[in-house]
């Protein structure tokens, strides 16, 4: 598929990873759809870089642990962009809670956030890019699904159900739409890490350093330009599986 003049939906893309493909892809000529939840500053200011590479660029605000939201989010953007080529699944939640601390709201929001919404979004798209013959789904996914973290259980367990998903998809939507997945080793930690655990972290990896949002650029770039590529799980990691 040639990114240029394309439509893409980035969800999660008013920040962090999401917004350098978002604007990655907008450098490449893509209309650009993102959307946020809370990050309302942030994605205005993401409008203004998209639009500065002279494409259309769209931001719906959608909680997407709420179905309905989605369908709404995907309604908004098709009537302003029109219909959507290719979904790139970023947005997350990721926080530590323990076996123990795992209350039903926590499990709700981790299972919700990282599995659902990536599997209503594919839902409302999926069938329409099957329909029109073309189109391209990646899910964010993540290294620890190989080797689950115990503090990060429902989240593993999340993006273990997206990885299995995304094979699912890549057969319920073939062949017309190729669908697959990126594994991200320690990209952007989140806020709050300390020096030390990042090093504990780095030290996992064959590579010994953190890796960059343009790392999950190219993969994304690769992943949507390959049209013979569907149903693999990409890991962009540093060596972590391996280390
Ligand atoms: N960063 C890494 O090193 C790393 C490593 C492994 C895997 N990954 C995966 O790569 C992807 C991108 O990573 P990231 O670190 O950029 O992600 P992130 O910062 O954790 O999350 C991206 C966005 O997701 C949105 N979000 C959270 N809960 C939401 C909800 N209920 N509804 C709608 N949006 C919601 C947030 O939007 P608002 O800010 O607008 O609320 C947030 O800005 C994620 O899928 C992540 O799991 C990242």
């Amino acid at each position: 598929m040639d990114i240029k003049g394309k439509v893409i939906l980035v969800t999660g893309g008013a920040k962090r990873v999401g917004r350098v493909i978002a604007e990655g892809l907008a450098a490449r000529g893509a209309s650009i759809a993102i959307t946020y939840r809370t990050s309302d500053v942030e994605a205005k200011d993401a409008l203004r870089m998209l639009r500065r590479h002279g494409v259309e660029a769209v931001a719906a605000c959608v909680d997407q642990r709420k179905p309905a939201q989605i369908r709404a989010a995907v309604r908004s953007i098709e009537k302003a962009l029109g219909p959507v080529d290719a979904l790139i699944n970023s947005a997350s939640s990721f926080y530590p809670v323990s076996l123990e601390k795992t209350t039903e709201a926590v499990w709700n929001d981790l299972i919700e956030t990282n599995l659902a919404g990536p599997f209503w979004f594919a839902q409302a798209l999926g069938p329409k890019m099957k329909r029109r013959g073309r189109g391209k789904i990646i899910n964010m996914i993540d290294v620890s699904v190989e080797s689950p973290w115990i503090d990060y259980l429902p989240y593993s367990a999340a993006k273990g159900g997206l990885a299995t998903l995304t094979k699912g998809l890549a057969k319920a939507l073939a062949p017309a739409v190729q669908v697959n997945g990126i594994s991200p080793g320690p990209i952007l930690f989140p806020s709050g890490i300390s020096a030390a655990e990042k090093k504990k972290v780095l030290e996992k990896t064959l590579l010994k350093r953190v890796g960059s949002p343009e790392d999950i650029l190219r993969a994304v770039v690769y992943l949507l330009e390959s049209d013979f590529v569907t149903g693999i799980i990409m890991p962009v990691d540093g060596g972590r599986l391996l280390a």
